[in-house]
């Protein structure tokens, strides 16, 4: 499974590309309103940090002005790909993005069947929600399994299932268990991950028995 980054904190993507877990990186109007920075130069120092893809995302809501944006957006760099809400009209402009050949990240999406629909669209990827539908009392991690089981049956669809609104590290372990493309990370997350008493406690040994070793200093 591939990882992503989900910020557009562009200080917390350098760290995770240092370790060298980044495939990508997912942002989203809110994540580039908290960095306070305009959107363009944002994204065009992100891209420069990160070889794979970069999701942008579209704020208008009508297929010829989300296409503009769009194509606006996908010639900043190579490694842009164009977010688009699962609308009518976002995937009406998906499916002519994907005509041109720009990649696209459908995002919003709550159910299989808007799954099902991105992906006729033509969706390089498809992402669904999980913690906002755990917020609301159903289990996101479920409709993800859906996705990845449907998508499964046919060997047309190529659009890959990225799973976002991840809360916690769990939600990265079920993903991958169901076999999902991607998940997007926050940087929060990325650190739970790292983290096991285990670990600490069997390093903090380590390193007192070696202050036994004859010569070591
Ligand atoms: C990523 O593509 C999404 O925009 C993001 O994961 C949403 O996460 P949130 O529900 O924590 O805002």
């Amino acid at each position: 499974m591939k990882f992503f980054i989900d910020t557009a904190d562009t200080d917390e993507i350098r760290k995770a590309a240092a370790i060298g877990v980044l495939d990508g990186v997912t942002t989203n109007p809110s994540l580039v309103a908290k960095s306070g920075r305009p959107f363009k130069d944002v994204i065009l120092e992100i891209c420069e940090l990160v070889d794979g893809p970069v999701s942008a995302e579209v704020t208008a809501t009508e297929t010829e002005e989300m296409l503009d944006e769009a194509r606006e957006y996908a010639s900043w760099a190579n490694n842009v790909i164009i977010k688009l809400p699962l609308t009518p009209d976002g995937l009406n402009a998906c499916n002519t993005l994907t005509d041109e050949g720009i990649g696209t990240n459908v995002t919003l999406c709550f159910s299989a069947n808007q799954a099902l629909l991105a992906a006729r669209a033509g969706a390089s990827f498809i992402s669904p929600f999980v913690g906002r539908l755990d917020d609301i009392g159903h289990d996101g991690m479920d409709v993800v399994d859906e996705i990845v089981t449907a998508y499964d049956h046919y060997d047309n669809i190529d659009t890959e299932v990225l799973v976002a609104s991840v809360r916690h590290p769990r939600h990265v372990t079920e993903a991958a268990l169901m076999g999902a493309d991607v998940a997007t990370v926050p940087p929060s997350v990325i650190e739970q991950m790292f983290q096991h008493p285990k670990t600490d406690l069997g390093l903090e040994k380590f390193l007192a028995d070696w202050e036994s070793v004859p010569g070591s200093e």
